[in-house]
């Protein structure tokens, strides 16, 4: 029969592997919650039309790169993309926005997006991410990517780029899209496809297409940059200042536009440069009309997302101390009840313990005892249970003793 094996795209994530991600995970939470985030969990999957409606309908993401299905109720859903449009919802549906304070969201989890699968990209990968609601301050901006920079050097994630660029506002973005629209259709012939179609539906996604000639053509496109309105050009300025300030050093990219239509304002990215892998480690921006369109107020929204793959992808080799357990071995199975017995009670002492049940033969038992890397051995004979004692075997020097039953419990806690 054929083997089933696991979708394209996706990866099993298993022992020693996943202790990293333990690790990542909790330094996630415990650097964020420093800012005052609180988590928040979305469902996995979500009506399309929340992710068409804010992604926009001619992104990549929501063209080419959706799971969408159909429910047995008739129902369209799609597999979460990406989380900001997910959060949105939550807060608006939830009035979130009217009973905490501050709303700042942190989340870790699963997206799916159908991507050509190669290193670093897969089709369910993990990003985590946070967002931040109603407030307006380019320092924000600032003091938000700054966070970001600064978790990856303490990850010891070194030689990245920060990319930093306006996308501008309802105001400004039309004009300069009209501008755009003209330019590109000089070109017509010379774009792709896809390219040909955007130049009529949303010309601004001209900059993501990943054909060669398209890109080489994007370069001669007029720059959103030089047609930013006065108070988007203000807020720009003053990221850069926050930025100065803090320290940041950062690259202004003019065709840094995203690739997901909810942008406003700030966009920003930071790149690694690990080779042969996807380089975008994270990235984000202000998303001030997304509440508002997807049926809240007129709350502001920023935020970043970052895929932990390539996180864990371009960490220095970060061994993970894995705490060594106590195997219970018998000599023969009538003590089986006894380590039944002694493994809830160390147990319940915090250690960790493995016990098997039905195995004959000491030798065999001290044989898995070695496969499971116990650091000690605990051994119950017939004789050491009537005399109340318990044989101990040290793995890494295989050294064995005797020792009182009643003094188990200090023995082992000394030997940690
Ligand atoms: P994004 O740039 O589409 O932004 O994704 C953020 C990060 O997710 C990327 O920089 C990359 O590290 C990772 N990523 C994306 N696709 C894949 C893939 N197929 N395999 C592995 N990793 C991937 C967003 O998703 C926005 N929601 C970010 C945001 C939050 N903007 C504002 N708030």
């Amino acid at each position: 029969m054929e083997k089933i094996i696991a979708p394209k795209g996706t990866k099993d994530i298993f022992h020693p592997d996943i202790l990293q991600w333990r690790n990542l995970e909790e330094r996630i939470l415990g650097f964020f919650s420093s800012y005052g985030y609180r988590e928040i969990r979305t469902p996995l999957f979500e009506h399309s039309e929340l992710f068409s409606r804010s992604i926009g309908d001619e992104t990549e993401v929501v063209q080419k790169e959706m799971y969408t299905f159909v429910d047995k109720g008739g129902r369209s859903l799609t597999l979460r993309p990406e989380n900001t449009a997910s959060v949105v919802r939550a807060a608006i549906e939830n009035q979130l926005f009217n009973r905490l304070s501050p709303l700042r969201f942190l989340y870790i989890g699963p997206m799916f997006r159908y991507d050509k699968p190669q290193k670093g990209r897969y089709r369910q990968f993990h990003q985590f991410g946070v967002e931040i609601f109603g407030e307006d301050h380019p320092f924000l901006d600032a003091e938000l990517i700054e966070s970001a920079h600064r978790f990856l050097t303490t990850l010891g994630i070194r030689n990245t780029e920060l990319l930093i660029n306006s996308v501008g506002c309802p105001v400004c973005r039309p004009l300069y899209l009209d501008r755009l629209r003209q330019a590109a259709e000089g070109h017509r012939p010379d774009f792709c496809a896809d390219c040909q179609r955007k130049i009529d539906k949303n010309p601004l996604r001209i900059f993501d297409c990943k054909v060669p000639g398209c890109r080489e053509l994007a370069r001669e496109l007029p720059l959103l940059g030089e047609e930013l309105c006065d108070e988007c050009r203000e807020h720009h300025e003053g990221v850069k200042s926050g930025l100065d300030s803090l320290g940041v050093s950062y690259r202004e990219d003019p065709m840094l536009v995203r690739g997901l239509d909810y942008y406003q304002r700030t966009a920003f990215e930071i790149v690694g440069g690990h080779e042969g892998a996807q380089n975008a480690l994270l990235g984000g921006g202000r998303y001030n009309g997304l509440i508002r369109e997807l049926g809240g107020g007129d709350v502001s929204g920023i935020g970043f997302a970052a895929g932990m793959e390539r996180l864990l992808l371009h960490m220095p080799g970060n061994e993970q101390r894995e705490e060594k357990g106590i195997y219970i071995a018998y000599q023969s199975l009538e003590q089986m009840p006894e380590t039944l017995k002694m493994a809830r009670e160390l147990r319940e002492e915090g250690f960790t313990v493995l016990s098997e049940y039905g195995v004959k033969g000491l030798k065999k038992l001290m044989k898995r005892a070695d496969r499971a890397a116990a650091a000690i051995t605990l051994i119950l004979g017939e004789e050491e249970i009537a005399a109340g004692r318990v044989t101990v075997k040290s793995m890494s020097d295989q050294k064995q003793s005797q020792i009182e039953r009643k003094e188990l419990l200090p023995w082992l806690r000394k030997q940690n």
